[in-house]
């Protein structure tokens, strides 16, 4: 690319992974470490020395420990890396003094936040100040938002006059769910406190319910299910990916669960303000969630759905089939950090795929793109077609722990996906979780309003 980053002459670190040691950051952390070229530039930071000191000694990479607190303290710790890929979550409490911190030693940022408030941050209030130091800064590097951000890409080239675009996605097999982890449950319970709830309307961030839309979907390994609508980063991104001025993004849902949003959202709002509780559910949310099975990782697939529709009620509905939610993070934002470390993408705020090319999520080894389908208004109306007719999808049916293995080693082929094992580590006695087989994902707004009011009746 003509017009990509400069890179500093003077750093002698090629990537800085921050909060390495949770959950995701662990995952990332060991499969930079296998690939040739991050291992000898790698850094890894924190601000919990134990935590940092026993996977730094592990994996045999240095480290710095550093807290967000002091900025003059950030600027020494990265002064000397090229690029910080940021997954010390919730986001929204750690983006803004590492980004202020990137502009003022130009040191490129990427992270993996799907969180609207991050967006907004860097897209609307600091894009001007980001834009003019000249430095990469690529937000939602993970599975939220690269596949959507993707496919909206792609479906918008399949109908440049689209007025509205919905987005959705769901785990295809073998169970209905993966297990949260506990950063990205914390992160979804932020927003609910802390930040108003958006979707894109007019090409305005306008205010919105939870669920404020259901409808039902198909997709093409899940089948039909029922979704409500979520603040999701991509009413932000995709705006600036496509131009297309209504957005809605959906997840799977239990109508129960749409039908009790309010008084949930409501509860959750109390609950959380009164003083001393929110630690005492974060505490609770790291002991009870420990995020998906290796099993899980492994195995599991997402699908990804994308409709767009233009002014006569023409539609175009396109899908895609992923890795597992946390292995494609670990996938794509390595791999987002190598095309910046080798000077392949433009500087100034970029949405995944202003930086990286709609075909990025193409290069994350499984991905399956079906055909487009297209409806005239008519045809629309009488009700979605199933969107699987065309590319054969190496997600359909079950995968056993075994040929996962296998293809996480590399046995299908594929370079990129060697070091993976360490990420989805499947034996064959791997077992799913029992959140995992009944598809507690789903129900998890119930379950979360029963612990606040649980909670609060231990309180009073
Ligand atoms: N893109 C995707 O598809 C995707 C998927 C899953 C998760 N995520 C996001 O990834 C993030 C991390 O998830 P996770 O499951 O790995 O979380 P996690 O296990 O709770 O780890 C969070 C990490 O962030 C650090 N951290 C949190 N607040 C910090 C602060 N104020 N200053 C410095 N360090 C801080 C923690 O350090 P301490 O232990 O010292 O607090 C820990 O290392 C979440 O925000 C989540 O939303 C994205």
């Amino acid at each position: 690319m003509n017009n990509s980053a400069s890179m500093k002459e003077t750093a002698t670190h090629k990537l800085m992974i921050y909060g390495c040691y949770g959950f995701l950051g662990r995952l990332i952390a060991e499969y930079a470490v296998s690939r040739p070229d991050l291992k000898n530039g790698l850094m890894l930071a924190g601000r919990n020395e134990r935590k940092l000191v026993a996977l730094a000694r592990r994996l045999d990479l240095p480290y710095r420990v550093f807290s967000l607190s002091r900025p003059e303290v950030i600027d020494r710790n990265i002064q000397d890396v090229q690029v910080i890929l940021n997954v010390a979550g919730p986001l929204s409490n750690t983006v803004e003094p590492i980004i202020q911190s990137c502009v003022r030693t130009r040191t490129h940022y990427l992270d993996i936040t799907g969180e609207q408030y991050v967006f907004r941050l860097l897209f609307e209030k600091m894009r001007s100040v980001i834009d003019d130091s000249g430095i990469v800064c690529v937000p939602g590097v993970g599975f939220t938002i690269v596949p959507t951000d993707c496919l909206s890409a792609m479906l918008a080239s399949q109908m440049p006059d689209a007025t509205s675009l919905e987005l959705s996605f769901a785990f295809s097999n073998p169970y209905r769910s993966t297990a949260a982890s506990a950063g990205a449950t914390k992160a979804t319970i932020n927003v609910v406190r802390t930040q108003s709830i958006h979707t894109r309307r007019n090409g305005l961030m306008t205010p919105a319910e939870l669920f404020y839309k259901t409808r039902r979907i198909i997709f093409p390994n899940a089948g039909r299910a029922f979704v409500g609508s979520v603040p999701w980063g991509d009413c932000l991104t995709a705006w600036h990916t496509t131009g297309i001025p209504n957005i809605d993004v959906y997840v799977p849902v239990d109508p129960v669960s749409v039908s009790t949003a309010t008084v949930s959202v409501a509860i959750t709002r109390f609950a959380l303000s009164i003083p001393g509780l929110q630690a005492v559910w974060n505490r609770l949310i790291n002991i009870l969630l420990e995020g998906p099975s290796p099993y899980s990782r492994a195995t599991a697939r997402m699908d990804v759905w994308g409709e767009v529709r233009n002014r006569k009620g023409d539609v175009v509905r396109g899908s895609l089939c992923t890795l597992e939610a946390y292995t494609f993070t670990v996938l794509s934002s390595v791999f987002a950090c190598e095309r910046v470390l080798r000077g392949e993408v433009p500087a100034g705020v970029k949405t995944p795929t202003q930086a990286l090319g709609k075909d990025f999520v193409l290069q994350i080894p499984t991905t399956k793109l079906y055909e487009f389908m297209r409806e005239t208004g008519a045809e629309a109306a009488a009700g979605e077609r199933a969107c699987c007719g065309a590319v054969e999808c190496t997600c359909s049916g079950s995968v056993s722990p075994a040929s996962a293995t296998m293809n996480a080693r590399g046995g299908g082929g594929s370079s990129a996906l060697r070091g993976l094992a360490c990420v989805s580590s499947v034996s064959s006695s791997s077992t799913p979780m029992l959140a995992e087989i009944f598809g507690i994902q789903r129900y998890w707004w119930m379950i979360w309003s029963l612990m606040c009011v649980w909670g609060l009746f231990i309180y009073i």
